[in-house]
């Protein structure tokens, strides 16, 4: 496939998106041919995601095929650029490597703003260690942080869409919403499509600070116990599993038996995730919901209510 040509001299308003053929990249690139902005997305050479370059196309993005690997053209690639967005998903070599040679590129080429794939709970509150991807993010922000180029992480709590699929939290089968340590910890979601809108948003704000904070609810277990219950019209019972110290146990357990440490999300580090939730501690504050005008923050019991049956 070749690349579509990209005019660098009067593009000067051009959002680069890097991994924009990924599920939440679309949508970034979905939301910003919304704000009629000028896209480019950065796909791999030689990537056979027909199926999401067709769709970018479709939206109205150029598509501009690099190797990540060259950094002389993909400084070219991001030449008038005004904020590179970044949605690329993986381990170190994609979230610390990749991201640094998007980083490089970006101040190469002079582009001013960079967004890194954070899209997460606030690991910048959590102990290192506690949760292996975000550990990365923390790496790679280290150095974002030393770079000459402004910055801002968006920070969205845990995708709504996973408790109908992914988190094992709200059980239809049981009718029981399952739960470690204290069932009065507050926490964030928020959907991709809702985090994918006000990333766009972000990504044409020049004046973004350091972090934005987001989520489309915040719900403790009551909450999406009653939520559960008014979608399905049943009653839903809380199930506390146990301490947080015993689920800090099990993640060890589990990743012993089966460290699938090359797996971008092994089942131990789903749990580390959730861990972390339940701690308390990444609960995202202040929200920055309000920035933009506008925006309408999808509820938890709306994304129950599309569970498949
Ligand atoms: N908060 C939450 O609950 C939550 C849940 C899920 C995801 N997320 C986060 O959202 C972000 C996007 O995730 P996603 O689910 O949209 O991921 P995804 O669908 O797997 O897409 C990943 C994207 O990264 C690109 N990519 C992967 N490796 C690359 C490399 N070495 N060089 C260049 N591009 C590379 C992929 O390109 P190809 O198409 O060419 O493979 C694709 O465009 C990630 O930061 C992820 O951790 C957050």
């Amino acid at each position: 496939m070749e690349a579509d040509q990209h005019n660098t001299e009067s593009d000067k308003r051009a959002i680069i998106v890097a991994g924009g053929t990924g599920k939440l990249g679309q949508r970034i690139v979905w939301h910003l041919r919304k704000q009629r902005a000028e896209v480019r997305a950065l796909v791999r050479r030689g990537s056979n995601k027909e199926e999401a370059i067709n769709f970018l196309r479709e939206q109205g993005a150029t598509v501009v095929e690099v190797d990540f690997n060259d950094p002389v053209g993909l400084a070219n690639a991001c030449v008038g650029g005004a904020c590179l967005v970044s949605a690329v998903s993986g381990l170190r070599d994609v979230i610390v490597d990749t991201q640094t040679q998007l980083l490089r590129a970006a101040m190469e080429a002079g582009v001013p703003r960079f967004i890194p794939s954070d899209y997460c709970i606030d690991y910048t509150k959590l102990p290192p260690g506690s949760n292996r991807n975000l550990d990365l993010r923390r790496e790679f922000n280290q150095q974002l942080d030393k770079a000459p180029i402004k910055a801002t992480s968006i920070l969205n709590g845990m995708f709504t869409d996973l408790l109908t699929g992914q988190a094992p939290v709200v059980l239809f089968g049981m009718k029981r919403v399952v739960y470690w340590g204290d069932a009065g910890k507050l926490l964030d979601f928020t959907t991709m499509e809702d985090t994918a809108a006000y990333t766009a948003m972000a990504a044409l704000d020049p004046h973004t600070p350091r972090y934005l904070r987001i989520a489309g609810e915040v719900a403790d277990v009551m909450d999406l116990k009653n939520a559960a219950a008014e979608v399905t019209g049943k009653p839903f019972k809380l199930f506390r599993i146990g301490s947080l110290g015993a689920f800090g146990t099990m993640i060890t357990v589990t990743k012993t038996l089966f460290p699938a440490e090359n797996e971008v999300f092994p089942p131990w580090q789903g749990m580390q995730y959730m861990h972390n939730m339940f701690s308390g501690l990444p609960k995202l504050n202040p929200l920055d919901n309000n920035r933009y005008p506008g925006l309408r923050w999808t509820k938890v019991r709306e994304v129950l209510a599309t569970r498949p049956r």
